[in-house]
């Protein structure tokens, strides 16, 4: 995986306010790295001992985690995080825990693989593809106010199908849902 920034993740990491900032799946730590360079403290998690390896550096916890094995709990407690982080990883049966980890004003940014993906190669196992619109009913599900979403084909890094949000888990009286310029 190259270790350049999805241009998703910068464009609405700095919606994320001050605090903890979970990378989940963070593979070498291209993002947590980037969420460091942004003044975060960062929980990054993997289950692979190579990638954290590469991943750790300041101001970069990591921990290794299989989110998938039997009986596997979330290990975060709720409200801890100002933003959770992840891409091309999905694990369904975590979702409601983890976006539960969200504080108030805690941004969620988001970005996978969706359905139709396999056109172009994999993942192409429906359990690794987001079905259409399925990042909004997260939001929708969980009171999410979302900030940005699209679903659709990029070509580059490759030319893949992918869904991705940006959402704000709102603090009520206090919305804040601050939009990047253009
Ligand atoms: C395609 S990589 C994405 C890495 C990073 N998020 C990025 O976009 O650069 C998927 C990552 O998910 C991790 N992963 C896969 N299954 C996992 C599991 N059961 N528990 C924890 N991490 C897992 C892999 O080790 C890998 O680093």
């Amino acid at each position: 995986m190259s270790d350049v920034v999805s241009p998703w993740v910068q464009r609405y990491a700095p919606l994320i306010p001050g605090g903890e900032v979970l990378d989940l799946a963070c593979g070498s730590g291209r993002h947590a790295r980037h969420l460091a360079s942004l003044g975060h403290a960062v929980v990054a998690v993997d289950r692979d001992p190579e990638a954290l390896a590469a991943a750790a550096g300041p101001e970069i916890t990591t921990t290794a985690i299989d989110l998938e094995e039997a009986g596997a709990v979330w290990p975060f407690g709720p409200e801890r995080f100002a933003g959770i982080v992840v891409t091309n990883y999905l694990h369904r049966p975590l979702t409601a825990d983890m976006l539960a980890s969200l504080a108030p004003n805690g941004v969620l940014i988001y970005e996978t693989f969706a359905d139709g993906n396999a056109q172009f190669g994999k993942p192409s196992n429906p359990a690794f593809l987001l079905q259409a619109g399925e990042l909004l009913d997260w939001a929708r599900n969980h009171g999410l106010r979302v900030v940005a979403f699209e679903d659709g084909v990029i070509d580059t890094p490759k030319a893949a199908m992918v869904q991705r949000l940006c959402a704000v888990k709102p603090d009520f009286p206090r919305v804040a849902a601050l939009l990047p310029p253009f």
